[in-house]
């Protein structure tokens, strides 16, 4: 007997004795070799895989820094630079994480976008998409607390702002700022407080939040390209005739989505950690300075769309409720889309226009929000602004409006759909 099948024949009887304590074969067939995945299923649907590999990242880079980060103001600057200089593979570890950081809301913001085209977040999705955007309003506080931690000088003024716009709630607003600051200024206190939350709570809700999303996932099952539900029609053994098992062939295409992935994640990491001051701004490395207010405070890239809405109306307080309704408007989706189909390759022209003119917007916004103030800035973020509220709350009618397509009964043939 061969060394070989002596040892698959003892791997086997350990297989077997955890089986019997654990249900792992269960698991397997229920939600891998016995899951079937929508067949047509395209480079759109790498992001949610992506965006798990990333929290796990995020976790593994966030932990080593915690263990040499030191928070407090006279010591979080200077501990992050010790972490650059001395630390062995610090500096590694340190842009792994703020690239982490920024390529997660890549990933989530494409992700997302998936969802738009392919009408992800409508019946019975609904729930999915709601765990989504819960998802992502934990991911904005994350990184926001995230963002604050190393002490620069535009975690200072961004803290400043940022937290300065709790002040405009109704009747408590002041009394708020002083109770999450812990202090009359953004000082110590805060700062704790945000390490607390950012290597602890946040993470463990987040977590909570991304395991209830994919067991909606899993109950309802992945909607596709074609925004067919597969599970409509089966075969004699009852599988879904335009599906496949999630194991091997999903996980295979997820594999290869990682690989790609990581060399583009290794490449900014070793060759452009700064990304031209988009993940690292350069007023970031220079220590926090309440008496020296940065020219220009500028958001992290991905919280700029939200700042020019804010900048665009004039009334600090109405601009601070304007942010937050573009963020929550979110929710709203799966009961503001009153189109007959699901998916973009079967919406006409007017969806088509709504849809790209709302992604131009997002970008114009996020360009807008990066500028410093003036009349050309001023004037983007109002336009943009508006179409991004129109397109949400005029949904019913220009989703209504619009002429559809007919939507045949099977997927199609990945070349013959086109999108
Ligand atoms: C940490 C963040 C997130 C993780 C780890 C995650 C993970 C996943 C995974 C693994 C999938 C299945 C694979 C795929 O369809 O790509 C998925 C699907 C989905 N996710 Fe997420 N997700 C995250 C955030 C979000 C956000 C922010 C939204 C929306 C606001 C969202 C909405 C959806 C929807 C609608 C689907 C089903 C798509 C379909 O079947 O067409 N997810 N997610």
């Amino acid at each position: 007997m061969s060394s070989g099948s002596a040892g698959a024949r003892r791997s086997g009887r350990l297989f077997e004795w955890l089986d019997r304590r654990l249900p792992i074969r269960a698991f397997l067939d229920s939600q891998l070799t016995g899951y079937y995945a929508p067949k047509n299923l395209n480079v759109w649907y790498y992001f949610g895989v992506l965006a798990l590999l990333l929290l796990a990242a995020q976790i593994a880079t966030g932990l080593s820094l915690a263990m040499h980060y030191k928070p407090g103001e006279a010591t979080a600057f200077d501990s992050v630079e010790y972490i650059m200089r001395e630390v062995p593979w610090g500096w590694l570890i340190r842009y792994a994480h703020s690239t982490g950081a920024s390529l997660f809301f890549v990933v989530v913001y494409l992700h997302m976008f998936r969802a738009l085209l392919y009408g992800s977040y409508r019946a019975p999705r609904e729930l999915l998409w709601v765990l989504g955007v819960l998802t992502y309003l934990a991911l904005m506080a994350e990184a926001f607390m995230g963002y604050v931690l190393p002490w620069g000088n535009m975690s200072f003024w961004g803290a400043q702002v940022i937290v300065n716009l709790f002040g405009t709630v109704p009747f408590v607003g002041p009394e708020l700022v002083e109770w999450i600051r812990g202090d009359y200024a953004i000082a110590d206190a805060i700062l704790g407080r945000f390490f607390a939350l950012h290597v602890i709570a946040v993470p463990l809700v987040l977590l909570l939040l991304v395991g209830l999303h994919l067991l909606a996932l899993r109950t309802a099952g992945s909607n596709n390209p074609d925004g067919i539900e597969i599970k409509e029609r089966r075969d004699a053994q009852g599988r879904p005739l335009d599906g496949i098992p999630f194991h091997p062939y999903h996980t295979l295409k997820d594999l290869f989505s990682v690989a790609v992935f990581l060399v583009i994640f290794a490449a900014v990491v070793f060759f452009a950690p700064a990304f031209g001051g988009l993940f690292l701004e350069p007023a970031n490395f220079e220590p926090a300075d309440p008496l020296s207010t940065p020219p220009h405070i500028a958001p992290a890239w991905y919280f700029a769309p939200y700042y020019a809405i804010l900048r665009a109306v004039p009334d600090q307080r109405l601009g601070a409720l304007a942010m937050l309704l573009a963020i929550v408007s979110f929710l709203f989706l799966p009961w503001l889309d009153r189109s007959r189909v699901r998916s973009i390759r079967y919406k006409g022209r007017l969806a088509r226009a709504a849809l790209a003119a709302f992604a131009i917007s997002f970008i114009g916004l996020g360009f807008a929000g990066l500028q410093p103030p003036g009349p050309v800035q001023l004037c983007l973020a109002r336009v943009f602004s508006l179409i991004w509220f129109a397109w949400f709350w005029l949904m019913p009618i220009h989703s209504k409006l619009d002429r559809t397509k007919h939507v045949p009964a099977r997927v199609r043939h990945r070349r013959a759909a086109g999108v």
